[in-house]
């Protein structure tokens, strides 16, 4: 005996086979002609009976003029979607298509910032300030992925600093320090997203020298002339004052190299924090004033942060 099923594509019903004897399949044991044309004839009788089975089954899923299986009327309609790459919806791949360009752009804003100078990312964005706030969406997106968010930790030691303290945070972006701590807080940024931003390149800004207790750099040692910026933080900070910086670690080719240089530049090294995986944290003091002209402090930049695309 032989049992099994098959898929009639045309009727799309699944039937199950009647059983069959090995004699019904091959047609040759050892019976006479006269039972095996018998046994034919039962086998064409049975093949009828099977289709004609399978031709009633089939008139339930006819299909209505629209095209639907009559057997499926009441059943929820799946969208038909056009020819094509299957997608959840036309709505959908705009989304991703708008996010892919910001995503785009971000990443071309970013890359322009780390490889020029304060100066030529001034001129970047001055000459088109959308691409300022395109810079700064595409940013908030990455701290959105990062298992910390740097400023926060600046934050909270700012805020146990006295209040009494005046704060320069350079490459300030949104501008989150000043609206976080109790201090007066000058907010820096190439492009002012807010009434109490200056709008400036931070190797040149109108804070009056020797002005400030507390200078901040949260990632935004950006550009290739790192010495400029450290210079012009050396020149607003008393003596004693404090500067503060926190950058990716994937930029340093070696730490100590960059402490020798930001020291070349006024500092004395308070701390270092190099225990989280992605960011490292420095404290540095002003210890003496270093003039822009001098010859002590010598260039130096760190690798760019380039975003993969995702
Ligand atoms: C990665 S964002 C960080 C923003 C902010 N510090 C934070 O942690 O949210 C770096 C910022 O530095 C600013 N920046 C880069 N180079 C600058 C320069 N030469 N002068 C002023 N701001 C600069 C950028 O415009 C950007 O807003």
């Amino acid at each position: 005996m032989f049992k099994g099923s098959a898929w009639d594509e045309d009727t799309g019903v699944t039937y199950a086979f009647k059983s069959f004897t090995r004699d019904d399949m091959n047609g040759q044991t050892g019976k006479s002609g006269k039972q095996r044309k018998q046994n034919r004839r039962k086998k064409v009788e049975k093949d009828r009976l099977h289709k004609k089975e399978v031709t009633s089954l089939s008139i339930k899923k006819e299909r209505t003029k629209k095209g639907r299986f009559k057997s499926d009327i009441g059943k929820p309609v799946e969208k038909e979607q056009p020819a094509g790459p299957r997608i959840a919806s036309s709505g959908s791949l705009g989304n991703k298509l708008r996010t892919n360009l910001k995503g785009s752009r971000f990443r071309y804003l970013n890359e322009q910032l780390y490889k020029a100078s304060g100066s030529d990312g001034l001129s970047l964005f001055q000459n088109k300030p959308s691409d300022f706030e395109a810079y700064h969406e595409g940013y908030r997106h990455q701290v959105e992925q990062w298992p910390m968010n740097p400023l926060r930790k600046i934050i909270g030691e700012i805020k146990k600093l006295p209040a009494t303290l005046i704060i320069a945070d350079f490459g300030c972006g949104d501008a989150i320090l000043a609206q976080s701590v109790p201090h007066k807080v000058y907010s820096i940024d190439l492009v002012s997203v807010r009434d109490d931003v200056i709008a400036a390149d931070m190797a040149n800004t109108p804070l009056k020298t020797g002005s400030i207790d507390v200078a901040v750099y949260c990632l935004s040692l950006m550009g290739v002339n790192l010495r400029d910026f450290l210079l012009e933080a050396n020149r607003v900070l008393r003596k004693g004052g404090l500067l503060v910086i926190a950058e990716i670690t994937s930029r340093f080719n070696s730490i100590d190299e960059f402490i020798r240089n930001v020291a070349s530049c006024g500092f004395q090294l308070e701390r270092r924090e190099l225990s989280h995986k992605m960011f490292v944290f420095f404290r540095f003091s002003k210890h003496q004033t270093v003039a822009k002209d001098s010859a002590v402090a010598k260039s130096f930049s760190l690798k760019p942060c380039l975003y993969k695309k995702r």
